[in-house]
């Protein structure tokens, strides 16, 4: 195994191992049940690695930014009950949404009490200016919340332009990978310059990321993903590849994903048929251009920080992402 997935993994154990001792109660266990089950159903666990790799990146020790990471990734969690309400999902890392296994009730009360922990887990941060990183923690809060409303408002659209989409990705996920360096940083000890290098970093990462979340839906394994393939298309959601598939569509192929932006298509048959004209039209070519020109975009912001292991490992963490398949 290579060094750098070792050392990605050692981190995601003592993520996972803390996410499994935030919530020290079982009752009421309407509550609690719940919130455990999400707290251990897995993920990738990315944000909160990242906060420890930008921690250490900027010269500081990656334990020193747990308590913070661990923050990021419970409100992450948080984020994706409460989205899988609005996406009407049925599966999330492989497993049932809450929404679905409880009800609703459950699922709004769990997010809501995940956001509460989150902040409580936050404020163990020792290191930093913790005034600083809580003000931070708090507008990544409110721009989440910002992206998921504009996603919202968009499936109710007809068409919006890349300026939009993008504008809408770099609330409702960037900000987030961005907060999670950004926070890192500044418990690592980070100079003004070392800290706008790895927001810069995490802006672009967060950018190919959501492209690419946009990509799997049409392309990955359902298995693989532990999600549903095609969602975004029965939701009419505005994905970068419908986007970029209207600018270029002409004739029954427009005529389709017209249908499909303004909610009124037949769903039968319909992710195969819209992926068919996705390949057509060559947006999921250009889907993987994005995102690599994205990857290279971050990899560049790298260079202004001096060469430790941290820096090493976002480099790699930065190219693992772009081959990921879930
Ligand atoms: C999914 O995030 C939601 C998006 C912002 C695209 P992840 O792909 O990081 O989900 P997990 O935490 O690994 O399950
Ligand atoms: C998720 O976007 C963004 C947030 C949860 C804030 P998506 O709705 O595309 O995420 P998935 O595909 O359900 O994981
Ligand atoms: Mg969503
Ligand atoms: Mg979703
Ligand atoms: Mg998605």
């Amino acid at each position: 195994m290579n060094t750098f997935l070792e050392r990605y993994n050692e981190y995601r154990t003592v993520i996972d191992s803390r996410l499994s001792s935030v919530i020290d109660r079982d009752e009421p266990v309407t509550m609690y049940e719940p919130a455990r089950y999400v707290l251990s159903g897995g993920g990738k666990r990315i944000r909160p690695v990242l906060t420890m790799l930008a921690c250490q990146a900027a010269g500081g020790d990656p334990m020193d930014a747990v308590e913070a990471g661990v923050a990021v990734e419970i409100l992450h969690n948080f984020t994706l009950v409460h989205d899988d309400i609005m996406d009407r999902a049925d599966t999330r890392r492989g497993r049932e949404t809450v929404h679905r296994k409880w009800d609703e009730n459950i699922a709004i009360l769990v997010g809501d009490e995940l956001m509460g922990i989150a902040y409580k887990t936050l404020l163990n941060t020792e290191k930093g200016d913790v005034r600083a990183i809580t003000r931070i923690f708090t507008d990544g809060v409110i721009e989440v919340c910002e992206g998921q409303s504009y996603d919202k408002e968009f499936e109710n659209l007809h068409s919006v332009t890349e300026e939009q989409y993008l504008m809408m990705i770099s609330k409702k996920t960037g900000w987030l990978v961005a907060i999670s360096a950004e926070i890192g940083a500044i418990i690592g000890g980070a100079t003004t310059a070392q800290r706008a290098a790895l927001v810069e970093y995490a802006r672009c990462v967060g950018r190919a990321f959501q492209v690419q979340d946009d990509f799997l839906d049409v392309v990955a394994d359902e298995d693989t993903l532990g999600k549903p393939i095609g969602g975004d298309i029965l939701e009419g959601k505005k994905t970068w590849l419908l986007v970029n598939a209207l600018e270029r569509a002409e004739g029954e192929d427009l005529a389709l994903l017209q249908r499909v932006a303004g909610r009124s298509a037949a769903r039968d048959g319909l992710v195969a048929a819209v992926t068919r004209v996705y390949e057509r039209l060559g947006v999921l070519d250009s889907a993987r251009e994005k995102i690599a020109q994205d990857t290279a975009a971050a990899a560049a912001a790298l260079h202004a920080l001096e060469d430790n292991e941290g820096r090493s490992m976002l480099g790699w963490l930065a190219q693992m992402l772009l081959e990921r398949k879930h």
